[in-house]
């Protein structure tokens, strides 16, 4: 019986990876070839990926959908769209939560 409800609990771990992963995959993959180029360095400074405190005042002080509307417009130092000419809003907020992370 305990087997079985192991057994159970691996196959149901497994599925949610399995359902979870590719859209993380996605937006990892996006971030590498558009965003990567300055938000992994810093370069121009942009607000580094991984540095949550600076994420953070801006998601509360800015809002996300005004950093979104950031991302398209443009920003002094950044082209419109981030380089992901085919992005989403919501491949925006993707992205920025992966960068806030
Ligand atoms: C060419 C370099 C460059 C690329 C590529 C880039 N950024 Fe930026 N980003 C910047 C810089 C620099 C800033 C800081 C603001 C400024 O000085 O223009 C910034 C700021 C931001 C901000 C904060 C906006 C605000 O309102 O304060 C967000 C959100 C953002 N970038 C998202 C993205 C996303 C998402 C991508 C990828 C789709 C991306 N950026 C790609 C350079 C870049």
């Amino acid at each position: 019986m305990r087997k079985t409800a192991q057994k159970l609990i691996v196959a149901t771990l497994c599925a949610s990876v399995l359902v979870s992963a590719p859209a993380v995959a996605a937006v990892a993959d996006t971030y590498q070839k558009t965003c990567a180029t300055c938000h992994d360095s810093g370069a121009l400074n942009a607000p580094k990926k991984g540095d949550t405190a600076i994420w953070e005042r801006l998601k509360s002080q800015k809002g996300m959908d005004a950093l979104v509307q950031s991302t398209k417009k443009g920003m002094p130092q950044m082209p419109a769209m981030g380089l992901c000419g085919s992005c989403s809003d919501q491949d925006f907020k993707d992205l920025i939560n992966y960068m806030a992370n």
